[in-house]
């Protein structure tokens, strides 16, 4: 069982993404899949309601998402530790232990476009939603192909 946890800042927009199109990406495969924002705000609300609305439209369902924070033990329990940008990169990095540090990596290192990071699409408009569900799928494919050599 391989754990990925996909990490953004408030883990209502961008992480919970990742969570809901990886997890119906990868639902036949053996991973268990979580996520959680570097920041404390918004703790046990739902996926955004434009985040939700945007992945509905393409088939993917957040609703029973609830927004945690990262916590210590994320470190040890989780095998890919992956971040939409890397300011929540940086915060991750700065928490976490040497022997766990290779665990810790960008999301869209696996997408297949040039962009490195998931925009925050928090304070803009709804195509920064649909923007955000491009670059996820993307790296969704990418990192399942790397985790289960898929073709
Ligand atoms: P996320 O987006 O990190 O993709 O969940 C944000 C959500 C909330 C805030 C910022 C970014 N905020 O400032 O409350």
């Amino acid at each position: 069982m391989i754990k990925v946890l996909f990490v953004c800042l408030g883990n209502i927009c961008r992480s919970p993404t990742a969570h809901g199109v990886f997890e119906s990406k990868s639902i036949n495969e053996a991973v268990m899949i979580d996520s959680a924002g570097t920041a404390a705000w918004h703790i046990g609300k739902a996926p955004d309601k434009r985040s939700q609305l945007a992945a509905k439209q393409r088939g993917y369902d957040l609703s029973h998402l609830s927004a945690r924070q990262v916590a210590a033990e994320d470190f040890s329990d989780f095998d890919y530790i992956l971040a939409m940008d890397k300011a929540n990169l940086k915060t991750l990095q700065d928490s976490c232990p040497r022997k766990y540090q290779h665990k810790l990596a960008l999301f869209l290192d696996y997408a297949e476009g040039s962009e490195q990071e998931v925009p925050d699409p928090y304070y803009g408009g709804d195509s920064g939603f649909n923007h955000v569900l491009d670059l996820i799928e993307s790296a969704s494919d990418g990192l399942l192909k790397h985790l289960f050599k898929r073709p």
